[in-house]
């Protein structure tokens, strides 16, 4: 399976260090979404897009990539983010956009991954921040198990569980 992986990693540079342990497992190319383009997609046969989480979402760059993508039908796609705070499925359930923007083009998605990273914005400065160290070993350890699922996963067509940390 040739893979890409995308990312935008702007904050702390966390996401990209999940980026680059997921991409290195799977043997993929890697580059920052806006090196990214149709044609490039084109060439692999599955694409992971990831960024921090920013105001409940991914960021504006990754999502507003998507919006100007032509139609996939049906290759394949993961998602990855790391975020100051937990997900929470009905009230921070921030994957969702960029979800269903992928869906909307045609990508079938088949994992996501999330994680917690160093958070330093607004009000969390008056603490040094939040996630200090993050991710740290045990995320990108979970990282790595589930790019490895996924290439574990991927001849006999399954989707892989979700981690959300
Ligand atoms: C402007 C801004 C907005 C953010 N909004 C959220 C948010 O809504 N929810 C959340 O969990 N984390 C939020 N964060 C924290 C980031 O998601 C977190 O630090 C992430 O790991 C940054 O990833 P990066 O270093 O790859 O850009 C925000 C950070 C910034 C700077």
């Amino acid at each position: 399976m040739k893979t890409l992986v995308s990312y935008v990693s702007v904050h702390h540079g966390n996401t990209e260090k999940v980026a680059t342990v997921i991409a290195s497992i799977l043997g993929a190319d890697i580059f920052p979404v806006k090196q990214v383009d149709a044609g490039l997609l084109e060439r692999y046969d599955l694409v992971g897009f990831g960024s921090g989480v920013y105001f409940a979402k991914h960021h504006k760059t990754l999502l507003d990539f998507v919006d100007v993508l032509p139609m996939m039908n049906g290759k394949r796609a993961f998602v990855f983010s790391t975020s100051g705070l937990r997900r929470m499925r009905f009230v921070h359930d921030f994957s969702k956009p960029l979800r269903a923007k992928l869906q909307h083009k045609g990508f079938d998605i088949v994992g996501e991954f999330s994680c917690r990273g160093f958070d330093s914005f607004g009000a969390t400065v008056i603490v040094g921040g939040i996630n200090k160290g993050r991710p740290d070993a045990g995320d990108l350890k979970q990282a790595e198990d589930f790019a490895r699922a996924l290439r574990d996963k991927w001849h006999s067509g399954s989707n892989v569980k979700n981690h959300w940390l």
